[in-house]
């Protein structure tokens, strides 16, 4: 049997949910990640230091139910156009790690997102001066919606990358041969964090013969030259690029409908479909410093000190995992991937 040890990944880019849909969730990502990088768009949003206070709060109360000890949510707030310095630094030193931006009304519950950037730029200084990382969903509004990502990618990212030399940016959920360009030709204090179901996915996989709703999400998969490019750079061994599952569930009357919810629910199988990936690409060695190495380096965080083993061995996805009355869709429901991620126990 293969078994492939690694150090304990993290994900930097999660969507945790509240109440029960986060207690559901929130197996799949602690009892196998060290850390993760907590999304900020829950309903309502997470704006303020006390506000992730108390959703981080929330999410120990279920990480003690879980026995899950190792792992520590690191906390993000949204930033919106009532966001000032005076929150960006009540933020930090209440242990908030990120900022993220959402442009307007571009994803899952940004509307109230921003609108002119301009108007923050005294908290990208405050959040530069106390070394705060932005995270930005990298998609321009009103933009047809396969070059929204390449027209933010080309122009608002090399500019606040101009503009604020010493800020860490993340190009969260990179899916375009043109960004992940833009991301290497840029200092080293931008990166990118790559999800596993755009190393998968183009838009046939979406809308190319019937309409998958579990594989719809922003933003949307690409193209075959885009999803190759995201898979050399994964496995490139290019600091610049780190894990973060975007993984982002919805409720399956949410999805499977007339105006379904963007978000792949991919924590479920996240490490295995990497495998499986990196396997193909003859690159398993590189895996590690993907998932466990450059992510936690980029964030100033020390590396985890347990480890994970992925065996070589079937792992039948289920249709749905049933939380309540909920019925949510993992990523490559009701497969059978070649690969499991199993816990190392001392
Ligand atoms: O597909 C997505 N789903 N993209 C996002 O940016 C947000 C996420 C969500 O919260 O559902
Ligand atoms: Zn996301």
């Amino acid at each position: 049997m293969t078994t492939l040890r690694i150090r304990r990944p993290d994900d930097f880019h999660v969507h945790l949910r509240q109440g029960e849909i986060l207690a559901g969730v929130l197996p799949a990502t602690a009892l196998t990640f060290g850390r993760a990088l907590v999304m900020p768009n829950t309903l309502p949003p997470i704006l303020t230091a006390a506000d992730a206070v108390s959703y981080r709060q929330a999410i120990c109360v279920e990480i003690a139910k879980l026995g899950a000890d190792h792992f520590h949510p690191l906390m993000t707030i949204k930033l919106v156009s009532s966001t000032t310095p005076q929150t960006i630094l009540a933020a930090r030193a209440a242990g908030v790690v990120a900022g993220k931006l959402y442009p307007e009304g571009v994803t899952t519950n940004s509307e109230d997102g921003v609108r002119d950037l301009e108007a923050l730029y005294p908290v990208f200084e405050q959040m530069q001066a106390c070394e705060m990382v932005l995270c930005l969903h990298g998609e321009s509004p009103g933009v047809f919606c396969m070059d929204r990502e390449q027209h933010f990618a080309l122009s608002v990212l090399p500019f606040l990358a101009g503009c604020f030399p010493k800020l860490r940016i993340v190009l969260e959920h990179v899916t375009t041969a043109a960004a992940l360009r833009t991301v290497e030709s840029l200092h080293d204090k931008v990166a990118a964090t790559v999800t596993p179901h755009h190393l998968l996915l183009t838009l046939d996989d979406v809308v190319g013969d019937k309409l998958q709703p579990h594989h719809f999400c922003k933003p949307i998969a690409k193209t075959p030259q885009d999803r190759d490019a995201l898979i050399a750079a994964a496995v490139s061994g290019n600091p610049k690029f780190f894990l973060g599952t975007d993984s982002a569930p919805h409720p399956r009357d949410q999805k499977e409908c007339a105006s379904g919810c963007a978000g792949v629910f991919c924590a479920p199988v996240a490490m295995e479909v990497l495998a499986e990936v990196f396997e193909q690409q003859e690159a398993l060695p590189k895996l590690e410093a993907l998932t466990s190495e450059f992510g936690a380096r980029f964030y100033g965080l020390p590396l985890n000190d347990s480890y994970v083993q992925l065996v070589r061995e079937p792992y039948a996805v289920p249709q749905y995992i049933e939380v309540g009355d909920t019925q949510l869709a993992p990523f490559r429901a009701a497969t059978v991937l070649n690969w499991l991620c199993q816990i190392e126990t001392s």
